[in-house]
């Protein structure tokens, strides 16, 4: 089972959730954990510090990808030059990736520094993907961690704005080659769909995008609570909410297409 947090936002965390993802890793049998981006408010290296602290804490294999907060907003120099320097102190390469007894994980970085808050993937970006999906072990259930979603509901506020590019033709190439789930976060609100249903992608089996909400930050989304999800080796998706008063995640309904 991997565990799916997103948008931690150190700088903006809720002790009272760290301690609830802390007993949850403890609770329930995790292989890895996967964050999809916007590790820190406002990437100070205090932030990036916090974050690689709280992550070791879990004692558990992990891999993150960079979100649009994770690069300077105001140092506007090394927001120019360098725009990953502190991220990279801390977390190394901008695209790692991750094998488990169950998954096969890879981090895409779709952050650029000129479109802040709008995700971006190249040409290159997309082959490199695909040649590691190719040879990738075929009993394992392959996953994609990125920041922004390669595909929002019509009525979100968001809309499509956020979603990158080349999204879809970037899912037509990487579904035919086993491609099962894109994990991603930067929305702030959690939820499941079918990509191969939403984009006719042909491929012979489901291609999921799993949303996962902020799992710390006070920073809500419309007054929704905290939350982080699961994912199974066949696919099931469980949602798991913070619940104040007994100060842990509780499970949700998690639908496709919810
Ligand atoms: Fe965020």
């Amino acid at each position: 089972m991997l565990l799916h947090l997103s948008d931690l936002h150190f700088g903006t965390e809720k002790p009272s959730c760290l301690a609830a993802i802390r007993k949850f890793c403890l609770e329930y049998p995790i292989e890895a954990v996967v964050v999809s981006g916007d590790l820190t408010q406002r990437a100070r290296l205090s932030q990036f510090y916090a974050c690689k602290q709280f992550l070791d804490s879990l004692k558990l294999p992990y891999l993150v990808v960079p979100g649009n907060h994770d690069i300077p907003l105001y140092a506007l120099w090394q927001r120019a030059v360098k725009p990953f320097y502190t991220y990279q102190l801390f977390f190394g390469s901008l695209e790692s990736s991750l094998e488990t007894e169950h998954f096969y994980i890879l981090g895409l970085n779709s952050i650029r520094r000129r479109y802040h808050t709008k995700g971006h993937i190249s040409v290159e970006q997309i082959q490199r993907i695909d040649a590691k999906l190719k040879a990738a072990p075929a009993h394992k259930y392959k996953v994609l961690l990125a920041h922004q979603p390669f595909y929002t509901p019509p009525h979100h506020r968001h809309g499509v704005k956020d979603c990158p590019i080349l999204g879809k033709i970037a899912l037509e190439a990487w579904s035919q080659n086993g491609l099962n789930a894109l994990l991603h976060g930067h929305l702030h609100q959690s939820s499941v769909h079918d990509l191969n249903q939403i984009y006719h992608l042909r491929a012979q089996h489901p291609v999921l995008a799993i949303q996962a909400g902020t799992a710390t930050s006070y920073r809500l989304h419309q007054g929704l609570p905290n939350s982080l999800n699961t994912l199974c080796a066949n696919g099931t998706v469980q949602h798991y909410y913070f619940d104040a008063l007994r100060q842990c995640f509780v499970q949700g309904v998690a639908n496709v297409d919810d």
